[in-house]
């Protein structure tokens, strides 16, 4: 099965826990797309639900398929977020921002009584780090907020490269919210809570891309002989 069939078996799985009535967030990503594309067929068909996109192209996506939608401001409170991720491990922590939307999938997804994550198995780690862990900056003193973050990574057992990111044509990205993402290319992450800890301590530094004791479930799908299976980790209920 290719990623688009499991990332779709995925979400699939994700829609039987949409409820009419529902204040939903919307996450981010290829897979977060499956899912919105499949909710909006259901809203198609009749469903009555709300979303709050975490992304102006998650809010465009979904506009797009006629999903009714709100701010955070007008709906502060949500009953589900339905997000993918980077990487997971056993303990539901994550690594997210690899599509630059951190920020506001993390104030989501903490306005929501629960969040569940989608993925291919394939993001399910034994530890964090081998995906370069996103950290969205402020523009102002970027060389300075840089060091601090590079000496934070190292205080707590961390070592590689921050590395500002870039688009295709060598500028940095600018965020949602007209930030920089540095990415920390770590290989693994020994103690997620000191490193997120360590990140926070930084001025400059807006958020980072450790959802830890965040997410209730990962729902996971593998490939096994041409079929998707699909996992589940923690509690979907
Ligand atoms: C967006 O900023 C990210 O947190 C995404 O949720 C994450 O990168 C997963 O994206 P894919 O579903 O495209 O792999």
């Amino acid at each position: 099965m290719s990623g688009p069939d499991l990332r779709r078996a995925a979400a699939a799985r994700a829609l039987e826990l949409i409820e009419p009535g529902m204040r939903l967030g919307l996450g981010t990503g290829s897979t977060a797309a499956a899912f919105v594309a499949l909710l909006g067929e259901r809203v198609r068909a009749g469903l009555d639900i709300v979303g709050v996109p975490t992304s102006e192209a998650t809010r465009l996506q979904a506009e797009g398929l006629g999903i009714r939608l709100a701010t955070l401001d007008e709906l502060p409170e949500l009953d589900l977020t339905i997000d993918g991720a980077d990487e997971v491990d056993d303990q539901l922590r994550l690594i997210k921002g690899g599509g630059a939307a951190l920020l506001r999938e993390k104030i989501v997804a903490c306005a929501s009584r629960r969040m569940v994550v989608i993925a291919d198995a394939a993001k399910h780690v034994a530890r964090l780090g081998a995906f370069p862990l996103p950290i969205e900056v402020n523009l102002f003193g970027l060389t300075a907020t840089h060091r601090a973050v590079e000496a934070a990574v190292a205080r707590v057992g961390c070592t590689g490269p921050v590395r500002l990111r870039r688009d295709p044509a060598g500028k940095p990205i600018l965020t949602d919210g007209g930030h920089h993402i540095l990415d920390a290319h770590l290989g693994a992450i020994p103690d997620p809570d000191a490193l997120g800890a360590a990140l926070w301590a930084v001025p400059g530094v807006v958020e980072h891309g450790l959802f830890l004791g965040i997410a209730d479930a990962a729902i996971l799908a593998a490939d096994r002989d041409g079929q998707a299976e699909v996992t589940v980790l923690g509690s979907l209920v």
